[in-house]
């Protein structure tokens, strides 16, 4: 049992996060790219909330992230990602309480629609579908594009902007 607590990301936090981040990507997809893209989304302003998961240790295991997506041209929207749990610690509970912490903060921040590009196999548990998100045109489309209605209201279709971070 992995002991750990969430709070939100502070700017001291960044090279810790894009370690972990370049761990995780690095052994799951040899993938460096993710940390260049969290530290871009913060430095854009495009990032709404960015949580990590901290050991009993004080070293970050878990990190989110989620950023401004607009919707025809209106901040409506958050993406969630990149994410990432500490390869040894993974299915451990890590990913689920970062999302399930990070959802309930966009939620209290008013935000009503957050869109995902990740497993279909995971993001589905916190409510997240291909359907939700089949009206909205985005630069990707398919299985692994989902979307999750926090409330009520919101756009019902619309064509989404990523941040420069994600598109260039
Ligand atoms: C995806 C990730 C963040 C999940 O974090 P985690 O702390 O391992 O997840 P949790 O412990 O909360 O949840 C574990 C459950 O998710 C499932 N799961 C974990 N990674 C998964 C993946 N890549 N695809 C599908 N399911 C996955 C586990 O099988 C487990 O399922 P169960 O509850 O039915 O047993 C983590 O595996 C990770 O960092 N992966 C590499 C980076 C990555 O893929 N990031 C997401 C990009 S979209």
């Amino acid at each position: 049992m992995t002991f750990f607590f969430i709070r939100p990301a502070r700017p001291e936090d960044m090279d810790a996060i894009a370690a972990l981040s370049d761990e995780t990507f690095g052994l799951a997809f040899k993938s460096k790219e993710e940390s260049r893209i969290i530290r871009q989304l913060h430095s854009d302003g495009d990032s709404l909330v960015s949580l990590v998961a901290v050991a009993d240790d004080e070293s970050i295991v878990g990190h989110i992230e989620f950023f401004r997506i607009l919707i025809n041209g209106q901040p409506l929207a958050a993406g969630l990602g990149p994410m990432s749990a500490k390869p040894g610690l993974q299915k451990s509970g890590i990913g689920s309480y970062l999302v399930r912490t990070g959802l309930e903060e966009l939620d209290d921040l008013g935000e009503t629609l957050v869109f995902v590009l990740g497993h279909t196999d995971y993001y589905p548990r916190f409510g997240f579908s291909e359907e939700s998100a089949k009206p909205f045109t985005a630069p990707w489309s398919g299985p692994h594009f989902m979307a999750l209605r926090l409330t009520e209201g919101g756009p019902a279709s619309g064509t989404l902007t990523y941040p420069k971070a994600f598109t260039g």
